[in-house]
């Protein structure tokens, strides 16, 4: 059977970047069996063949009506797919899928019948709500970040911006390739409307939020974009455990190294 990203390079291009990502959270011990989830908007790469490729699974609800979805294409991971094997096989760990003129609901469209992630429903309104705002934003990635994860257990950590200021701290990177920091959200149940929606919200002010005890959700241009600052964030617990492991609470960067960072590279306040 011919793929779908047989003779289209650019389409083709978005998928490989999603597999070298999977392959990246495998190795990093942050996708355990199926954990974790990557989509992309994928619709400026949608010609006429695609636009009029038959439907390969039944009607699917989303859950949640998004207007801004209209007519849009997306590469979605599997639920229950592993990205190890999506690392090497993209489209039969992952699918296309066209939303429908209802605009809450959604067909497969390629390579193969493949159910979207459980966290559709998050990501779905988080392209949704990226669209309204005009965002170049086009991949969105849910990932479970061990030191990070760590971090949410801790009452103190869950307080607006204690975790950011801290992660922030530990070397100037973060703060560079971070500049909104990492939002935070109490814990919902995973795959619910509810987590969606609180994710939406929190995307307002950060490009990457964390689900308390459960793992980041992080957006940006394109997937690699969302990874590398998943990356900076978790470098940043790394440093402050390392410290602490060595028997002391790190000073991390001053105040004012900080201010003289945001002010010299024009970063986010
Ligand atoms: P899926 O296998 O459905 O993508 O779920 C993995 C996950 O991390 C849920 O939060
Ligand atoms: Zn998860």
């Amino acid at each position: 059977m011919k793929s779908i990203l047989e003779g289209r390079p650019a389409l083709a291009a978005e998928v490989n970047k999603v597999a070298e990502v999977a392959g990246y959270l495998w190795q990093k011990g942050w996708a355990e069996r199926n954990g974790g989830n990557i989509t992309v908007n994928v619709t400026e790469y949608v010609d006429d063949d695609i636009k009029a490729m038959p439907a390969i699974s039944e009607v699917k609800q989303i859950g949640t009506a998004l207007p801004h979805l209209k007519g849009c294409y997306f590469y979605c991971k599997g639920t229950q797919k592993r990205m190890r094997d999506l690392a090497r096989w993209p489209m039969e760990n992952g699918s296309i899928i066209r939303i429908l003129d209802d605009c809450a609901s959604y067909v497969i469209i390629a390579d193969s019948p493949v159910m979207p992630t459980s966290e559709l429903p998050s990501h779905l309104s988080v392209h949704n709500y990226l669209i309204a705002k005009g965002s170049p934003y086009k991949a969105s990635v849910h990932t479970h970040p061990i030191e990070l994860v760590a971090m949410t257990h801790c009452k103190k950590f869950l307080e607006k911006d204690v975790a950011s200021n801290l992660l922030w701290s530990m070397i100037p990177e973060t703060k560079a390739f971070c500049p909104r920091g990492l939002g935070i959200i109490p814990y919902k149940l995973p795959s619910s409307v509810e987590l969606a929606e609180a994710t939406i919200r929190e995307l307002d002010d950060y490009d990457v939020v964390m689900w308390e005890k459960h793992g980041v959700f992080a957006v940006d241009v394109d997937v690699m974009a969302a990874f590398d600052q998943v990356d900076v964030l978790n470098k940043s617990a790394l440093i402050y455990i390392a410290a602490k492991n060595m028997g002391f609470e790190p000073d991390g960067m001053s105040q004012e190294q900080m201010k003289e960072m945001t002010v010299a590279f024009n970063l986010p306040k």
